[in-house]
Order: structure tokens, then sequence, then C-alpha cells
């Protein structure tokens, strides 16, 4: 199972995708969280000290490993064939979450043809990465999604688009739908998250019915939860949100079986 969550950007993404790839820890799926987000921090919410989080290279920025994989010895020629289950075995770091973290760095052109080596290993890994019966991915992506590509879509079984109740959040959701269809991604679905009361569960419901996209789960404005992101600490793995993380983490397990 591979899921990805998009959308606006500060609705939520890191800490619903922490929470996820928790779960599936806990549920004994071999998880690997990827934090493809320029500025990544999915590392301290999955419960990484932040000294430990700060030390991780990311792979696109080690100019050692890329040059190691795309090398060829010419200038301007690059290996664009290399294994990469070397890199999971290798870069992966454990979490307290019980997921394993990858770093990617900047996947901006991962997408766009960019023939530069940094994004060629960053796409070959996200490309090439076969999930199995018991394993899980949750890809943890930058605000908006216009900048991904095929490369990093591929293979993902379900893209969960977050929306707070916001017009922006969901106009936002919607664009990302239109990408998600051309890019041939099976699944979308809307995720509330950060909800303001009723108002906020009937705005994320009207934004859903416009898109024409299930809403799978609504997650409160949690201030647990916001407490933990001002002090940049794991995310709490009780209160509403984890429990409504793991409802949704139920659901889709059961969707998917
Ligand atoms: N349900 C919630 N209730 C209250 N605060 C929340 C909730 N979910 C996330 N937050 C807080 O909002 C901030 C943004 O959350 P988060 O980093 O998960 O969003 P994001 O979509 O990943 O942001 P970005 O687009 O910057 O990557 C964080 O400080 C986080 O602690
Ligand atoms: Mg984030």
């Amino acid at each position: 199972m591979k899921i990805a969550l998009s959308g606006k950007g500060g609705v939520g993404k890191t800490t619903i995708a922490a929470l996820l790839a928790a779960g599936l820890a806990r549920r004994g799926y071999a998880t690997l969280a990827i934090d493809a987000d320029p500025a990544p921090n999915l590392g301290p919410a999955l419960g990484l000290p932040a000294a430990e989080a700060e030390r991780i290279v990311p792979i696109a920025e080690d100019a050692d490993l890329v040059a190691m994989k795309t090398d060829t010895g010419y200038a301007g020629v690059y290996n664009l064939s290399f294994p990469v289950d070397d890199l999971i075995r290798e870069r992966a770091v454990m979490t307290p979450s019980g997921a394993g973290l990858l770093v990617m760095g900047t996947v901006r052109a991962a997408g766009g043809g960019c023939t530069c080596p940094a994004a060629a290993v960053v796409r070959a890994l996200l490309r090439r990465l076969v999930v199995g019966e018991h394993q899980a991915v949750v890809l943890d992506l930058e605000a908006g999604l216009e900048h991904l590509g095929r490369g990093t879509a591929a293979g993902v079984d379900l893209l969960l688009v977050l929306v707070d109740g916001s017009a922006a959040s969901c106009a936002i959701a919607g664009r990302i739908r239109d990408l998600a269809r051309e890019l041939g991604i099976p699944r979308t679905a809307l995720v509330g998250s950060r909800l303001s009361g009723d108002e906020g569960v009937a705005a994320a419901t009207d934004c859903a019915d416009r898109l024409g996209m299930p809403l799978i789960g609504v997650v409160p404005d949690d201030p647990g939860v916001a407490g933990a992101g001002r002090a940049g600490g794991p995310v709490p793995a009780d209160g509403p949100t984890a429990a409504l993380a793991d409802d949704l983490l139920e659901l889709i397990l059961a969707e998917a079986a």
C-alpha cells in the first residue's frame, strides 16, 4: 500500500502522514515514511529527536551518493539505470513510531523530465519502490501538487487530499484532483483536517460535494496537536486526532482488502 498526502500548505499533511505511518507500523506493516517536502519535518512528527532529524542528509542533497549512482565518467552523461533497494536499506532511519524514514530533499524537478542527476535518483527511487503485501509507504508531499509529475506519483494507490474548510484549500484540492486523474492515480479522497466545529465539518462536506470526491475522514482543530507542533515534538499518539487517524486507517485498509 502506497499512500500519498497532499493539499494546501499547513493543512496537516505531515501530522496525518505521521499518524498513518505510526498506525501502519503498529499493525505490523513494514512501513517507510517518505518526506518529499523540500523543507522536511516528518522526522520530529514521528518522534525523532530534532538533533537526529537535522543530521539526516536528504538523498537529493547527498552529492557523493548521487554521483555514485549516476556517474558514467563522461561529463553530462548520466547513468539512469541503477538499483535503489540499497538506498532504502542504508538510508532509511528508524523512528520511535516504528516507521522508517527516508528524506528525499528537493524533488521539485523529479517529474518534470529534468535530467539533473539528483532528480533522477529521487525519481528512480519513488518509481521503483515496489510495495509488497505487508509493506506500506506513506509519502508526505510538498504543499500543492503542480510541481510533481508521473515520477513522484507513480505507483501511488491512494492520494489523500487534505482540506481545512477554507475556500483556498478546496480550490487547491480541485486542482490536485484533476492532476491526479491525469497522472492515473487510481484513488483520491478528501480528508478534513484542522476543522473548527460543525461549521468546519460542513465546509469540508460542501467541498467534497462540489468536487465530487468522497470525504473519508474528519479531524478537528486539536489544541494538543497544535501544542506538539509548536514544541516541534511528535504528534500525540492519543487524543481525538490520533483516534480519527486510526479510524481513517481502518477504513483505508478495509477498502484495500
Ligand atoms: N488537527 C490539528 N489541530 C490543530 N493543529 C494542527 C492539526 N494538524 C496540524 N496542526 C498544526 O498545524 C501546523 C501545520 O501542520 P502540518 O505541518 O501537519 O501541516 P502540513 O500540511 O504538513 O504543512 P506544510 O504545507 O507546511 O508541509 C503544525 O504546527 C501542526 O502542529
Ligand atoms: Mg508538511
